[in-house]
C-alpha cells in the first residue's frame, strides 16, 4: 500500500509546545494577552513545557517508530531582540534536539517558521511591511547554517496561505487585524519572504531538500445559490490561489492582481515562482464557504452541513476529501509534478485519561485508519506521495482554541504536565511495526479500525470555526 522508503513522521510546532522560558515575545504572546482572543483565555507561557521536557518527548517520538519529526524554530528564541543579534543559547536548544533525534534514528525536519513572529517585528509592520522579508530570509539562513548539515528536508513556513485570510482579514489569529489593505500587503510579503528564504536556505545548506507547506482542502459553497457560489470563488482564491498561483504559475489571480501590483517590485515574481524539491500538504477537512458582507472579501468559513460525521471541533470527517484535494490541485496546475508529502493530518477529540491510566481514543484511530487508506488509494491513483506526518505528537496549544482541542497521540495533563500515550499512539506504533516488516497486515489493520461511528453534527452543536 505504501512505497519503500516512505517517510513516516509526526509533527509539532514551537509556540504550541515549548513554553516561553528563554525566548523573546511573539505576536502570539501579545494576542493571548488581549481579552476574548483565546477561547479558554489561556496563553503559551507553559504550553507543554517542551523546552524543559524535550528529552522525554524525543523518547516518545523515537518509541512511536516514526522516521521523521517535523518541528519549528521559535523566531523570538533565536532573535529575541531587535538589532539582529543571534541568541546562541536559543539556537543551541535546536542543535541538541537535532542530535538527540538523529541518535534515535529519527530524521529532524525543520519547518523554520510556524506563525510566531517576534513582537518587535510586528511593531514595525509585521507582514504588512516589506522589510520583514529579508529579515525572515536572514532568520532562515541562520537556522540552516547551524543545523543544515544534519537536515535532509526543510521548509521556510508553515501554511503561509492561512495567514492573510485568518490573521489579517478575519482577525482570528495573531496579530488579529481586520483590514483589506493589510491582508493584501501581507499576502505579497509572505510570498516574497518565502522566495527569499528558499534562496537563503539553499545557500546555507545546499544539500537540504526544500519545499513549501500549505493547508489545502476541497472548497464548497454551503448552498448552491449564486451568492454562495460567488463567495466560494473568493474564499477559494483567498485560501489557495493567492499563494499557489504565484508559486506555480508565477502570477497573482486576476481578482487581486491590480490591488497587489503596487507592492510588487521588479524581480519579486521570479523569486516567488521557484522550483521546489517537494510540496508539503497539510490537510484536515472540507471547507464550506458562505457569503459574509462584513468581511473584506465577502466570504467566510461556514459550518459543515448538518448530519455529517465530525471531529471534536466540528470539522467534517471524510477521508475522500484528501483525494479530492489532490484531484483539484492536479486539475488547476496540470504541469506541476513535484513529489508531495502530507506534512500534517489529524483530528481533535475530547480525550480523557481513565482511572486505569489509559486514553481510549478509538475515534482518532478510526480517523487515521480512514486517512491512511485514502493516502494508499491516492498513491494507487498515481499521485506521487512520498510521506505522511501525523499531527501531533502531543496535545498542545491550539491557537485561538487554546487548550480546548486535543490533537495529540500523547495526552498532556496541563496541570501536572504528565504525558500519557493514547490508544492511537499504540495503534500507530503497531502500524509502523508492520510497515517495517513489509506491510503484510496493513490493509487488515486499517480496515478493522476504520468502521467506528463518529458523532454527527446537529443544528444545536456549538461550533467554533476558523
Ligand atoms: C494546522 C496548523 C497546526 C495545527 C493544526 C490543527 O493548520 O498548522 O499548527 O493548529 O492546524
Amino acid at each position: 500500500m505504501f512505497p519503500d522508503n516512505f517517510i513516516w513522521g509526526v509533527a509539532a510546532s514551537a509556540f504550541q509546545i515549548e513554553g516561553s522560558k528563554g525566548r523573546g515575545r511573539s505576536v502570539w504572546d501579545d494576542f493571548c494577552d488581549q481579552p476574548g482572543r483565546i477561547l479558554d483565555g489561556s496563553d503559551g507561557r507553559i504550553a507543554c513545557d517542551h523546552i524543559e521536557r524535550w528529552r522525554q518527548d524525543v523518547d516518545l517520538i523515537g518509541e512511536l517508530g516514526v522516521n521523521a519529526y517535523r518541528f519549528s524554530i521559535a523566531w523570538p528564541r533565536v532573535f529575541p531582540e531587535p538589532g539582529g543579534l543571534v541568541n546562541a543559547k536559543g539556537l543551541a536548544f535546536y542543535d541538541r534536539l537535532t542530535d538527540a533525534l538523529l541518535e534515535k534514528g529519527v530524521d529532524p525536519w525543520v519547518c523554520v517558521h510556524h506563525w510566531d513572529v517576534p513582537d518587535y517585528l510586528e511593531a514595525s509592520g509585521g507582514w504588512r511591511a516589506r522589510d520583514i522579508a529579508p529579515r525572515f530570509a536572514e532568520f532562515c539562513h541562520t537556522v540552516m547554517a547551524k543545523l543544515g548539515d544534519r537536515i535532509a528536508y526543510a521548509s521556510p513556513f508553515n501554511e503561509p496561505n492561512v495567514v492573510p485570510w485568518v490573521a489579517y482579514d478575519a482577525g482570528h489569529h495573531a496579530p488579529g487585524r481586520q483590514s483589506r489593505e493589510a491582508t493584501i500587503a501581507a499576502m505579497h510579503h509572505l510570498n516574497l519572504a518565502q522566495g527569499m528564504a528558499f534562496e537563503a536556505m539553499r545557500e546555507a545548506s545546499p544539500k537540504t531538500k526544500l519545499g513549501g507547506i500549505y493547508s489545502l482542502s476541497p472548497v464548497h459553497p454551503k448552498r448552491e445559490d449564486e451568492a454562495h457560489v460567488r463567495a466560494t470563488e473568493a474564499g477559494d482564491a483567498m485560501w489557495r490561489r493567492i499563494m499557489l498561483d504565484p508559486l506555480i504559475l508565477g502570477r497573482y489571480p486576476d481578482f487581486i492582481a491590480d490591488e497587489i501590483a503596487p507592492h510588487v517590485r521588479e524581480g519579486d515574481m521570479s523569486l516567488i515562482h521557484q522550483q521546489q524539491d517537494y510540496f508539503g500538504l497539510n490537510h484536515y477537512a472540507r471547507l464550506y464557504i458562505e457569503p459574509a458582507p462584513e468581511r473584506h472579501f465577502g466570504a467566510k468559513e461556514a459550518r459543515p452541513p448538518n448530519d455529517v460525521p465530525v471531529t471534536g471541533w466540528g470539522w467534517q470527517i471524510d477521508a475522500t476529501a484528501l483525494v479530492e484535494t489532490l484531484e483539484d490541485f492536479r486539475a488547476r496546475y496540470p504541469d506541476f509534478d513535484t513529489p508531495i508529502i502530507i506534512t500534517e493530518n489529524g483530528a481533535a477529540f475530547p480525550d480523557v485519561v481513565r482511572p486505569d491510566g489509559t486514553v481510549d481514543d478509538r475515534d482518532r484511530i478510526a480517523f487515521f485508519s480512514q486517512y491512511l487508506q485514502a493516502t494508499g488509494q491516492a498513491i494507487k491513483a498515481g499521485f506521487d506521495i512520498r510521506g505522511y506526518f501525523f499531527w501531533s505528537i502531543l496535545d498542545n496549544f491550539e491557537w485561538n482554541a487554546g487548550y480546548t482541542k486535543r490533537f495529540g497521540l500523547v495526552h498532556v495533563d496541563y496541570d501536572s504536565l504528565d504525558r500519557t500515550p493514547k490508544a492511537s499512539y499504540h495503534f500507530i506504533q503497531n502500524f509502523l511495526n508492520d510497515q517495517r516488516e513489509g506491510g503484510m497486515q496493513t490493509s487488515k489493520i486499517l480496515k478493522a479500525h476504520g468502521n467506528y461511528m463518529f458523532p454527527m453534527l446537529d443544528e444545536s452543536a456549538d461550533l467554533y470555526v476558523e
